[in-house]
């Protein structure tokens, strides 16, 4: 039987369809699973159903010569060199799609908790410091009819513009190409950061989007615009971030994601009350982790019957490939 090897829990119900193709080992420790670990764990197996916190590089899949198949249980792969897996013959799935809209609502929670000063407000409650109702304290800019700058029109953005429609939002946005989104107006970067009173960062990480947005492009935002990250943090030059959060460059930021990840929580970020940090929780809603674990599920599953795989990763070994050894085909090994 093929053997596969996954990094973190996975409901069983949902692991069950591949349990009947492949001996499977789950990673059952508390932490994430150690890089050696890893290494003798993954010896000897067909498949890997990975984590965003696995790196997975040449030196890995040096080590890990029987690997025919990852499937990762989250849209992004930037943890991934996917040339290398190609190289290696690995054929790659991923979990798009089912994430979008709950990463979407993330986004505006961020978005309407930082434009509103939420936390701001939850601490003065905590502190006790909540005086009598004063007309002219603690005020913010409105969040309906703000102009919202997407960095990014790929399926998360359209469905973070497609929330702005219900705010009554002008939407400016950057892409490669045009795409066909109601009302919003496509622009270049500096014309977004330079208007937008929200900018949405819902790029994928990769060489050009690394550092995109530093200290030149968070000089050029309005100094009561708010930067929202949802997507990666290094797209977002911490360093300038700190330095534009201190000058009062821009009116605040909101992030589910940094760079580093954790943030240590002696971070200079987490001293600003208008920086808000939540810990990468995009698509942590209940119905999308299980959609996403069986997306990857379902991967894995395609794979190993030699069908196509329901979300396989565009540049990475083709499908089906040919040289799986019978002796392990799934079907003869059920036959045993
Ligand atoms: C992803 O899937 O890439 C997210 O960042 C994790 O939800």
């Amino acid at each position: 039987m093929p053997r596969v090897f996954v990094s973190d829990f996975i409901p069983g119900d949902l692991l069950e369809p591949l349990e009947t193709l492949a001996e499977v080992e789950v990673w059952a420790g508390k932490e994430r699973v150690p890089r050696e670990t890893l290494l003798e764990r993954l010896s000897g197996c067909d498949g890997w159903l990975s984590m965003l916190s696995d790196t997975i590089d040449v030196e890995l899949l040096d080590s890990t010569p029987t690997l025919r198949v990852i499937s990762q249980m989250s849209v992004g792969v930037d943890n991934i060199d996917v040339d290398a897996c190609r190289d290696h013959g690995i054929s790659v799935g991923h979990t798009p799609d089912v994430l979008t809209e709950t990463t979407a609502d993330t986004a505006f929670a961020l978005i309407g908790a930082a434009v509103r000063r939420l936390p701001e407000g939850e601490a003065i409650v905590k502190s006790g410091a909540w005086g009598p109702w004063d007309p002219w304290h603690f005020l913010s800019g409105d969040l309906h009819g703000a102009t919202l700058g997407i960095v990014g029109m790929g399926r998360i953005g359209q469905a973070i513009a497609r929330r702005a429609r219900g705010f009554n939002m002008p939407v400016l946005y950057t892409a490669r190409t045009t795409k066909d989104v109601p009302g919003a107006i496509r622009l270049d970067l500096v014309g977004l950061l330079e208007r937008a009173d929200i900018v949405v960062i819902a790029v994928p990480l990769a060489v050009e989007t690394r550092g995109m947005i530093g200290r030149a492009e968070l000089g050029m935002m309005k100094e009561t615009a708010i930067l929202v990250n949802i997507a990666r943090g290094p797209i977002v030059d911490a360093d300038a971030l700190v330095e534009a959060l201190a000058k009062g460059e821009i009116g605040g930021a909101a992030l589910d994601v940094t760079d580093p990840e954790p943030l240590p929580p002696d971070h200079p970020l987490l001293q600003f009350p208008n920086c808000l940090v939540v810990p990468h929780i995009g698509s942590a809603t209940i119905p999308a982790r299980r959609a996403m674990a069986s997306l990857a599920v379902a991967n894995l599953v395609a794979f190993l019957r030699r069908e196509p795989m329901p979300a396989w990763l565009d540049g990475s070994a083709e499908q089906p490939f040919g040289d799986y050894p019978a002796s392990s085909s799934p079907s003869e090994s059920s036959d045993s």
